[in-house]
């Protein structure tokens, strides 16, 4: 096995599929049965996921909604794509546990580190909702925190691109995707890998992230495999 303890970062769009809003169900059974896939080679996952299929915060606080509440609102998001994602693994046998940020017992299990690698440890697939807990910190970062808090060797962050370009590839046909980056690259030249605050996290605990086309069927696979598809952003 290429990683031992992997965490996969899947944005909320991920679960919507060409219409970019909501979950569609053929779309998160392909995720599933691909994150099973790696699931049975043995490989521990800890899984992100964001909120955007639903809610963006961001958005509609630059609308002008109070962006606590606004950020708060996209961590329900989240939560709501937890269990969709729970839903679909444990169809196709995948055991899984989602622990959440903020505590809604009735819902899920609250984070806790140690219970998470536990859960980890006993081949359970762990979801990691409402992001870190608080606002104005995103699900790229939520997913940096639980890379480094349950030991992950990597971040396999997947995307609708391939890759990390020197410009964004949706509205310049020019861009040119990198292979590696470095992530004080990454920030110097503000490429959107991931923000800012997630990235100076992986680069001062040594996570590595690579970012990958999830739009491509049959990649979640190869990345978990270790095949050098996409960018990776190192030191
Ligand atoms: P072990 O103790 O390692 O056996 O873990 P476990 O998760 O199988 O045991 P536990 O008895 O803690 O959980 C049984 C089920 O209840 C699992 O599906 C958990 O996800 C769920 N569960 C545990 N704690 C909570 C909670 O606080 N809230 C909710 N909603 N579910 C919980």
């Amino acid at each position: 096995m290429a990683f031992k303890r992997i965490l996969l970062k899947l944005s909320g769009e991920a679960l919507a599929g060409d219409k970019g809003f909501g979950i569609e169900p053929p779309v998160l059974d392909r995720l599933a049965s691909e994150i099973a896939e790696v699931h049975n080679t043995g490989m521990e996952i800890g899984l992100v996921i964001g909120g955007g299929n639903l809610f963006r915060g961001v958005a509609a606080s630059a609308h002008g909604m109070d962006r606590v509440s606004a950020d708060y609102m996209g961590m329900l998001a989240t939560v709501m794509n937890a269990l969709a994602v729970q839903d679909a693994l444990e169809r196709v046998g995948v055991m899984t546990r989602v622990m959440s940020a903020i505590s809604m017992n009735e819902i899920c299990e609250p984070f806790i580190t140690r219970r998470a690698k536990r859960h980890l440890e006993k081949h359970r697939l762990v979801v990691f909702a409402c992001g870190t807990g608080n606002p104005y910190f995103t699900t790229d970062t939520a997913a940096a925190l639980r890379a480094k808090e349950i030991g992950a060797d990597v971040i396999l962050k997947a995307t609708k691109v391939d890759g990390v370009y020197d410009k964004d590839p949706v509205k310049s046909t020019d861009a040119v995707m990198y292979d590696s980056i470095t992530f004080i690259e990454a920030l110097k030249q503000q490429l959107h890998v991931m923000d800012a605050t997630a990235i100076s996290l992986c680069m001062e605990e040594e996570i590595p992230i690579r970012v990958f086309n999830l739009t491509v069927p049959g990649n979640i696979p190869r990345v978990a495999a270790g095949e050098e598809i996409g960018t990776l952003v190192t030191n």
